[in-house]
């Protein structure tokens, strides 16, 4: 095997590996074991939509690829999760069984559920045993998704496969007339790391730690070389990064432009034109693309475009602006339908600095010599007893989160919801940012101020970094809002 061969990626461009891992990716296999195949395109795979009932967690041996296993998790039996498909206003009411071997809860991500819903580690549970969720769906349409929150095992259990799909939908959405259906299409984008037989497991070391536990190919809904064949129409892609530390820069091969639709807490009041976004873990962007005008039999790729990034953890096998395909959109078939794009999507509360009460700093820092607990919060480790933050439910307030390092971080708020003031130092604001968040990048040695507010519940809430090998090393504290 060459490394020619490990990954496919865009426009005929080899990749470049850093000697260091040229001698793992020419490992050897015994003669007799099969030879995965790692080139033949596979159509994008969708998880079935449920809207409740149960999600059951376990261990399972799945072929990824064609010819190779790997022990992953499965829910329901799949890899990944089930779409859940929610009206704004329903209940959700869904049994989480963990037959994992080891503890687990799940977390709705971007939802406001009450404390003993939100899937704090606190309330995890012993494998062989089940949670009962009940909550009501308070969120905007939009794309949000679930994930295991264990205490430490975090990482482990959503590189794993312990992660789904959530989209809700309300009237005020359906109203637009934005692609549906088939043309509606979620991309949860994950990038692993393959052995040199296509098989994947979670081992990060030291410096994944530092980096995050970053991969060499991406799948999409759990599809390697994700292919999706397309009419010459109108699509909505729903992005969803669901990656333990990686940040993409999506564009497609061609820049062509696109319209941004909706970020972490659904719509915004307007498209917006883009032809490239930088995606971090946990956040969401819908777009709509345009195929009407390509050639019957073309393709363009949706990619992760190389990027400088400047670290010292550039060292990593497969750094952070490594040049990725994530997806072949096939123009297959002639256009049907005459969708357009709204000039106006769906309005929605504005915060003011002007009516915010109070500011609290939040200063994130590394120190590489400890062997864990080197990513802090205002210099405190995770300690699931402690709290951190007090905030009184309803009241903005001004968040400043200040990133004293080298790397990026994606920082991201249980039971409320954001919306971003400004970026000091490194990056201008772009549609991407606009709109609820609840999950934002800060770039290295940059400021973000936040206007902040939890506006349905009382309660247990978390702050913390969705680089899950942050997460899981500390980089999180609790907040009480009363
Ligand atoms: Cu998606 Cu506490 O996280
Ligand atoms: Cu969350
Ligand atoms: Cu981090």
């Amino acid at each position: 095997m060459t490394r020619r061969t490990f990954l496919k990626t865009s426009v005929g461009a080899s990749l470049i590996f850093p000697v260091s891992s040229i001698s793992l990716l020419q490992s050897c296999k015994s003669p007799t074991s099969p030879q995965p195949d790692q080139k033949t395109p596979i159509a994008l795979r969708m998880p079935a939509e449920i809207s409740g009932g149960s999600l059951v967690a376990a261990l399972n041996s799945v072929e990824i690829w064609a010819g190779q296993r790997s022990q992953i998790i499965t829910i329901n039996g799949n890899f990944i999760g089930s779409t859940i498909r929610v009206q704004k206003g329903d209940n959700l009411n869904l049994t989480f069984v963990n037959n994992l071997g080891e503890p687990s809860i799940i977390h709705w991500h971007g939802l406001d559920v009450p404390e003993s819903m939100d899937g704090h580690p606190k309330y995890s549970i012993e494998s062989g045993s089940s949670f009962q969720y009940n909550f009501p769906i308070m969120q905007r349409a939009g794309t949000y998704w679930y994930h295991a929150h264990p205490d430490k095992l975090t990482a482990k259990q959503a590189y794993l496969g312990l992660a789904g799909v959530i989209i809700v939908e309300d009237d005020e959405e359906k109203g637009l007339n934005l692609p549906s259906g088939k043309y509606d299409v979620p991309l949860f984008i994950q990038d692993k790391r393959l052995n040199s037989d296509n098989s994947i497991n979670y081992n990060p070391d030291h410096d994944d730690i530092i980096s995050g536990f970053l991969g060499n190919t991406v799948l999409v809904n759990g599809t390697p070389n994700a292919y999706l064949d397309v009419e010459k129409n109108l699509y909505r892609f729903r992005l969803i990064n669901g990656s333990n530390a990686r940040v993409y820069k999506i564009q497609f091969s061609d820049s062509r432009s696109f319209s941004v639709i909706g970020t972490d807490g659904g719509l915004l009041e307007k498209p917006e034109q883009l032809n490239s976004f930088n995606l971090s873990p946990a956040e969401r962007v819908e777009i709509v693309v345009d195929f009407s005008g390509d050639a019957l039999n073309s393709s363009v790729q949706l990619l992760s475009t190389a990027y400088e990034f400047d670290s010292i953890h550039r060292g990593n096998t497969y750094p952070q602006g490594m040049a990725l395909t994530i997806l072949d959109c096939r123009i297959t078939t002639k256009g049907t339908s005459s969708i357009k794009i709204p000039a106006s999507l769906v309005a929605y509360e504005k915060l003011t600095e002007s009516s915010a009460v109070n500011t609290q700093t939040f200063i994130l820092t590394m120190d590489h010599s400890k062997p864990s607990g080197m990513h802090m919060i205002n210099g405190l480790v995770f300690d699931m007893n402690r709290m951190d933050i007090m905030i009184k439910q309803n009241d903005v307030e001004i968040w400043e989160i200040q990133n004293t390092g080298d790397g990026f971080h994606s920082m991201h708020i249980h039971g409320g919801q954001f919306q971003i003031l400004e970026r000091l130092y490194a990056n201008p604001m772009t549609p991407v940012d606009f709109a609820w968040k609840d999950t934002v990048l800060i770039y290295p040695n940059e400021t973000v101020r936040l206007l902040v507010r939890f506006k349905e519940y009382k309660g247990l809430y978390l702050l913390h970094c969705h680089t899950l090998e942050h997460e899981d090393d500390g980089m999180m504290l609790n907040i009480q809002v009363s």
